[in-house]
């Protein structure tokens, strides 16, 4: 195995040489002598007790034998496996100038490494291309690889594929990944990972409703508690790419990059390109997978720290109806049932009244708002709370004064205008001017309002986006100069925070929420469908990240009568808020309302360092999840009747995830009981104790509940017993 130093020093004799990255719990191995350049050997559990001899020797076990009918010198799944390198699946990169120089066949000059880092240096002299691939295995064991192209020719080089490839374990013969549309976001589906490739695309210019959060391929039934399984991410807002492949020279693996439109990535000559990162995790089942994502997400310095403000936002309440005494008389319920952040919606900037008009005209709407917005911001700040505004700062709507006098500005692939979506265009926004137009509209609200917060929306699907006469595919651009304009905001105000919208949730990744603070998970805010978009959301994004709201008894989304203690339970793993125009309550509503506010607030800091756990195997009709503190002193669990079950009353479920040897306490906090239930639950009327590894092989009896009811349960430690029970 190669010291630091030796790393260093290695080029360009690379003979027998083994790379070896661990951080985190997880150790990447790469075989640097691997023809045509190097190829990742392991990527998972750390090999701890590997001596520099097994790791050679480890290189050398994964090295195919030549076969009949095959290539004299059999190929790899390299890391940017090509086929004039051997490579007959998927290429980690297509390009060609002008119709000619399409081969390429990167090859390993330089290495620099450190014990958790390497930076590869790939050159094609022949090609004329040269390429730097970074590998960092981060504090909690995640994998990111970014890879910079640079066109070394006198030529244009047009780039139409790079992707960066993750190995995966051979016995990982399943495949998870989500799709979704406005509604449902990230519902999962799984498949057999057979032979062949397994594709998703995002063409939307935003990740979109429908696309997988991630791509996991794992050992068959993982699920969230058991069963190794890898999954990649491609940390980027614009169009990209996942694949799954399995080649029958028995290699298999995960590869993510962003999708390029015809021609719109042509590097000049010594110009370059750096991807997104793409990003991978894995786990002895999906929690553990999740949890590389959140602790690595969480120890960034830019992460939202101080307790996530509970939050009320006004687009359900009075969509847009804005008035100053509807809004006042919300915000005064708003901060009697103790919400700390008063966000005003859609319906405030010139000509808003309804979704056909205003998009692009980022002035406060003197029919509506003679006095500005003033009057409401120190309304809502007298009582205490956090004013926040939505906007939509890439779009515009052609009935807008901006359309009509930049009709340049908007994006377009040819003369006519893309298919129309909610009344709705793209703005340019790597156009200079329409840049500078959006930039100065929002410093200047940001400057004029203490504006504490922005709901950045983006409600349609880019199409045909295109700019400038010639028509040249722009999503790319685009993607890059709301990064900047994003950084740029935040630079200039340093505690604006800052949500990420998408008709609810169409833009999550880690693109963006490495510049915001926070996603809007879903427009729908039926509790029974958030459990399935919220599970699946927390994959990758931490909880803390999740805008999750109460909804008002009918919900708009299904029409669904719900109970408020269901909404908030469903509610209280995440960044808790209120979508419900609380004008229309009654006291005792709002006593309670009151009453499940106060509790998150004292449950948000576990929400916001803990361990999420999903469980697995609990009888269909009831979902059982929570989250532990990083301690594990404490934990709060929410136990979901979905829909009844068979048994009756409910067998027992097993509670994961906590210390074993530690003695809890349980209590309940809210719930409700079955008319039909005729004593009460045992375990609640005794005081009991259980460890850890009891409630997590053993279990308790659910309360018996209507279906479409959680009760929410608070394990606490027994001190006397934590030192026994010590960490694992
Ligand atoms: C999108 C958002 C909603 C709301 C509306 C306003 O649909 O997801 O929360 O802000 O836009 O038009």
């Amino acid at each position: 195995m190669l010291s630091p130093d030796d790393v260093m020093e290695m080029s360009p004799n690379l003979s027998g040489r083994v790379l070896h990255l661990s951080r985190g719990g997880t150790s990447v191995v790469i075989d640097l002598d691997a023809v045509p350049h190097p190829a990742i050997v392991h990527w998972g559990e750390e090999l701890a007790g590997s001596t520099d001899e097994t790791l050679r020797g480890l290189a050398v076990a994964a090295r195919p034998q030549r076969v009949s009918g095959g290539l004299d010198a059999p190929a790899r799944a390299t890391l940017v496996a090509t086929p004039a390198g051997g490579w007959l699946g998927t290429p980690g990169l297509e390009g060609h100038r002008d119709g000619a120089s399409f081969s390429v066949r990167l090859e390993l000059v330089d290495v620099e490494a450190d014990g958790h880092r390497a930076r590869l240096s790939l050159v094609d002299p022949e090609a004329r291309l040269s390429a730097q691939l970074e590998l960092d295995v981060g504090t909690a064991g995640l994998l990111r690889q970014r890879i910079t192209l640079r066109n070394d020719g006198d030529s244009r080089y047009t780039l139409q594929h790079l992707h960066l490839a993750f190995p995966v374990p051979w016995d990982a013969t399943e495949l998870l990944d989500t799709t979704g549309r406005h509604l449902r976001e990230r519902t999962p589906q799984r498949h057999p990972f057979g032979y062949g490739t397994y594709l998703r695309e995002s063409r939307r210019g935003r990740p979109g409703a429908d696309a997988t959060l991630l791509l996991a391929a794992g050992r068959p039934g993982f699920g969230f508690e058991r069963g190794r399984v890898h999954a990649v991410h491609v940390a980027w807002s614009g169009n990209h790419r996942l694949v799954a492949e399995r080649s029958v020279s028995g290699e298999a693996f995960l590869a993510g990059g962003e999708l390029f439109a015809p021609g719109e990535v042509v590097l000049a000559p010594g110009e370059s390109l750096t991807s997104p990162e793409v990003i991978g995790s894995w786990g002895d089942g999906l929690n553990e997978l999740a949890h590389r994502f959140h602790d690595e997400w969480r120890s960034r310095p830019e992460h939202p720290r101080r307790p996530r403000p509970v939050t009320l936002n006004t687009w359900e309440a009075v969509y847009f109806d804005h008035t100053l005494d509807r809004l006042t008389a919300l915000a005064d319920a708003a901060a009697s049932v103790g919400v700390e952040r008063f966000v005003l919606d859609d319906g405030w900037f010139l000509g808003r009244r309804d979704d056909t008009a205003g998009l692009g005209d980022w002035y406060v709407d003197p029919t509506v708002w003679p006095e500005g917005l003033h009057p409401l911001v120190d309304h809502v700040r007298a009582r205490g709370m956090e004013f926040g505004l939505w906007v939509e700062p890439e779009m515009v709507n052609p009935d807008s004064d901006l359309a009509r006098r930049h009709p340049d500005w908007v994006l377009r692939g040819r003369t006519t205008l893309p298919p129309s979506a909610r009344q709705q265009q793209v703005l340019d926004l790597a156009h200079p001017d329409a840049y500078a137009y959006v930039a100065e509209r929002l410093h200047s609200l940001v400057a004029e309002y203490p504006i504490a917060y922005l709901k950045w929306d983006h409600n349609r699907d880019l199409l045909d986006a295109g700019s400038g006469p010639e028509g040249i595919a722009r999503v790319r651009e685009h993607t890059l100069a709301l990064y900047r304009l994003l950084d740029e905001l935040k630079a200039a105000h340093p505690d604006l925070e800052i949500e990420s919208c998408a008709s609810g949730g169409a833009r999550v990744d880690l693109g963006i929420l490495a510049r915001t603070d926070r996603i809007w998970t879903s427009d729908n805010l039926d509790p029974l469908e958030r459990l399935v978009n919220q599970r699946y959301t927390a994959l990758v994004v931490p909880p803390e990240m999740m805008g999750m709201h109460l909804t008002s008894p009918v919900v708009h989304s299904t029409g669904r009568t719900v109970d408020l203690d269901l909404s908030a339970a469903v509610a209280l793993l995440g960044h808790v808020g209120i979508e419900w125009d609380l004008t229309g309550t009654d006291d005792e509503t709002r006593r309670r309302i009151a009453a499940w506010v106060d509790y998150a607030k004292r449950v948000r800091p576990i929400v916001a360092t803990g361990r999420t756990v999903d469980v697995d195997g609990t009888e269909p009709g009831i979902d059982v999840r929570g989250v532990v503190a990083r301690d594990r002193s404490s934990a709060v669990f929410t136990l979901t009747q979905t829909d009844t079950t068979v048994s009756y009353p409910p067998g027992r479920v097993r509670v994961p995830g906590l210390d074993p040897g530690t003695q809890y306490r349980i209590r309940v906090v809210g719930g409700s009981t079955h008319a039909a239930a005729q004593s009460g639950l045992p375990w609640q009327e005794h005081d009991i104790r259980l460890t850890g590894r009891e409630l997590d092989v053993v279990g308790l009896r659910p309360p018996v509940q209507y279906p479409q009811r959680s009760t929410v349960i608070e394990l606490v430690a027994q001190s006397d017993t934590q030192a026994q029970g010590g960490a694992r």
